[in-house]
């Protein structure tokens, strides 16, 4: 099968005037309606024309959460399998206390990336208010505005003395502006098991970055899921095909034909969830059960897809102690304390900034 490159889709496109190009997977009109985004745009829509254009096609976890998928996520913690939202409820509510302990500060910023609806970080907030921090802040960042929302809606009336300064925007692009030298350290959260969707060349990457941002003496608490029983692992993505973890993916079709005028078919792609024990993740792909073409308005293209052909969507990395241990030791953090879960299924792990090493 001939695959063309989006670089050179482009180049086709502006040097060749009223051509129609065309390969199996992927095709332009030219008399489309908006001109292609480029990559310093960090668009959804560059995004998902690049994905959609790769030999193997793929779409960012981060665009799961629009509005809709920002709702449809709470479902998904609610719901019986997924027990990674339980297990580090479980944690929060019983031993908040004994990790707010080992925060000593005259004042503290605590950053959560990804934070969500805040249901579970409320009961950390909580007993860190009741420690004698002179001046506490909590600056959550969401790439979801509807995250935010509820967010604030979680945490009404129940911030005493702590100021509230939340961040809509992306990851490491939000992260400095929720820094400030006001506060003498800083406590960065990243629950949820958020980091288990990075692959672990990524999730090197990405603890790199932020220990730069970071002062000597600061503290992360980091969300991992444990490796364990694979059918338990992936029960938490399955469930039936209509359940509402296939809405929360199927979501981001509907998104994209919303946002891009497309006109993705739902009912033809099947969820794939599945435990890859190559990479340790449980990776999730939207299955195409049909060879069908699908055509994005807003830039007058067409996306081919083959029979059984899959998008990958995102994956869920399981971790061993040892794991947490050797990418602490890279990365240039200590571990200070582990908290789990009365399963040991999930773990919440108490990091140290650490900057006399590397
Ligand atoms: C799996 S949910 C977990 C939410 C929360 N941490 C929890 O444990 O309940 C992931 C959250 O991270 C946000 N998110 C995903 N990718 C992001 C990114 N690149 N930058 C900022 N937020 C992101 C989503 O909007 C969502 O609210």
């Amino acid at each position: 099968m001939l695959y063309i490159s989006l670089q050179w889709c482009k180049q086709a496109l502006f040097t060749t005037c009223a051509i129609y190009v065309f390969t199996c997977n992927f095709s332009f009109n030219l008399a489309r309606a908006d001109p292609l985004p480029e990559e310093s745009d960090h668009t959804f829509a560059f995004d998902v024309i690049n994905g959609l254009s790769d030999k193997n096609k793929h779409l960012s976890s981060k665009y799961l959460y629009d509005d809709e998928g920002s709702r449809l996520f709470t479902q998904v913690m609610a719901s019986e399998n997924y027990y990674l939202a339980r297990c580090e409820r479980e944690i929060l509510i019983n031993q908040s206390d004994d990790i707010a302990s080992y925060i000593n500060t005259e004042s503290l910023n605590i950053i959560e990336l990804g934070a969500g609806d805040g249901t579970k970080t409320v009961h950390l907030l909580d007993s860190l208010q009741n420690r004698k921090i002179n001046h506490l802040r909590y600056s959550p960042i969401d790439i979801s505005g509807e995250a935010i929302r509820l967010l604030r809606q979680t945490l009404e009336g129940k911030l005493v003395d702590t100021d509230l300064y939340p961040i809509e925007g992306d990851y490491l692009e939000a992260l400095p502006k929720a820094l400030t030298p006001d506060y003498q350290h800083n406590l960065l959260l990243f629950l949820g098991g958020n980091i288990g969707n990075f692959t672990i060349e990524e999730a090197k990457n990405f603890l790199r970055s932020i220990r730069a941002y970071l002062k000597d003496g600061d503290h992360l608490l980091l969300g991992f899921d444990l490796k364990k029983d694979i059918n338990i692992m992936q029960m938490a993505y399955s469930g039936e095909e209509e359940g509402v973890y296939s809405h929360f993916h199927k979501n981001l079709l509907q998104r994209i034909n919303r946002e891009l005028g497309g006109n993705f078919d739902s009912k033809y792609f099947k969820r794939h969830p599945f435990y890859n024990p190559l990479t340790s993740a449980v990776e999730m792909y939207l299955i195409s059960t049909k060879k069908q073409n699908v055509y994005l308005k807003k830039f007058d293209i067409n996306v081919g897809l083959d029979e059984y052909e899959g998008i990958r969507l995102t994956c869920s990395k399981k971790s061993s102690f040892q794991d947490l241990q050797n990418l602490a030791k890279e990365c240039g953090f200590q571990i200070i304390k582990n908290f789990t879960d009365s399963k040991n299924y999930f773990v919440d792990s108490l990091w140290r900034v650490n900057k006399t090493t590397q």
